[in-house]
């Protein structure tokens, strides 16, 4: 059973706070949409899906507090609440289209009284939930045959059920590798500079009993060179239609790293993460975080004081590099312009 890293009760919002992971484990609890907004800004709550998960809980509080006399006033309202919710982390598309089906939502139910309209709103926010972990759970079932039994899996940041709504989405290929049966080794980049690898992959998989290995992201290589690696499973927080895909920083190193060793590398993704309105990566914008998340790791400095830091929390990995990339509805390989528009489409 993976962790469930957003839950909602008792009309509150709880989210466990992945800054203090593996040290503590606190539940932090939630009824205003701006604290929400808050805890995606500062990564109480990460990870593309998550992160979607968590501002349709965001909107649906928000909506709650609405004094409106009719449906425009309402809808006017809410469109705000959404603004402040989109303008926490620009990278993950998931953030985008969560708000936006918590928007269409409440334009299909114009016609519902207040308290009920937002009864639904909360409902839906309790369907993205609840299908984001339902998809992961096929996406692992789709994307288990790639892997090796007996594999050594290399990933990259934290793709688990910390950053989604539950089982994870390259750590669900992972868990669902175990569950049919097969043995499997991973390796866990420590992912500098925020540490989601060493801090939060380590920890989820060693509390299911998956055997994890942590390493520091300049030994990828070596362990490839050594032959110590059969493939690589990275998760996506936003992939370009041609199949550029956006993920941690780091990431694309590691693929460069593996096409040059012949080991396969391979993306999970849900089709929400897929962003159908840019050509190309280039298009995908690249959130730059505080410089002291590489200067300092907690309260200790490791760098001069007013020395110059670039900080991209992302980087993009080219279409070429990647083997397949697994979602909900299949693996696509090949020609990713037309393969992942043939998912959708359902073709
Ligand atoms: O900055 P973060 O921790 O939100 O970044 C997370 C990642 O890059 C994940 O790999 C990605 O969101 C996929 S999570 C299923």
């Amino acid at each position: 059973m993976s962790i469930k890293p957003i839950l909602f009760e008792n009309g509150i919002l709880k989210m466990i706070d992945q800054r203090l992971l593996p040290a503590e484990e606190v539940w932090l609890e939630y009824t205003d949409y701006r604290a929400v907004a808050e805890a995606i800004q500062t990564m109480v709550v990460r990870g593309a899906p998550a992160i979607g998960v968590a501002a349709a809980f965001g909107a649906a509080l928000g909506a709650r507090n609405i004094v409106a006399t009719g449906f425009e006033e309402f809808m006017a309202e809410f469109e705000q609440v959404c603004a402040v919710l989109a303008a926490t982390r620009p990278t993950a598309v998931n953030l985008f289209w969560a708000l936006e089906r918590m928007k269409t939502c409440a334009r299909a139910h114009a016609q519902l009284a207040g308290a009920d309209l937002k009864a639904r709103l909360l409902d839906e926010a309790v369907e993205i939930a609840e299908e984001d972990e339902r998809l992961n759970r096929t996406m692992g079932k789709n994307g288990e045959p790639l892997i090796p039994d007996g594999g050594r899996i290399l990933t990259h940041c934290n793709a688990g059920a910390l950053a989604t709504a539950g089982y994870g989405t390259a750590l669900g290929v992972i868990r669902a590798a175990v569950e049919a049966g097969k043995k499997v080794a991973v390796f866990a980049d420590e992912t500098r500079p925020w540490l989601q690898g060493a801090r939060l992959t380590a920890w989820e998989l060693q509390k299911d009993q998956i055997p994890v290995t942590l390493i520091c992201d300049n030994m990828a290589g070596h362990l490839m060179s050594k032959g110590e690696i059969d493939c690589v499973i990275v998760g996506a927080d936003r992939i370009a239609a041609n199949g550029d895909t956006a993920n941690k920083i780091g990431t694309y190193t590691v693929a460069v790293l593996a096409k040059e060793h012949g080991i396969p590398f391979y993306v999970a993704a849900p089709i929400s993460t897929i962003d159908f309105a840019i050509p190309d990566g280039s298009h995908i914008p690249i959130e730059e975080r505080a410089a002291r998340e590489v200067t300092h790791s907690g309260e200790r400095q490791l760098a001069p004081t007013g020395v110059a830091v670039r900080n991209p929390a992302f980087d993009v990995t080219p279409a070429r590099y990647i083997t397949a990339i697994i979602t909900e509805r299949g693996v696509v390989k090949g020609d990713y312009q037309r393969g992942l528009q043939a998912l959708v489409e359902g073709k």
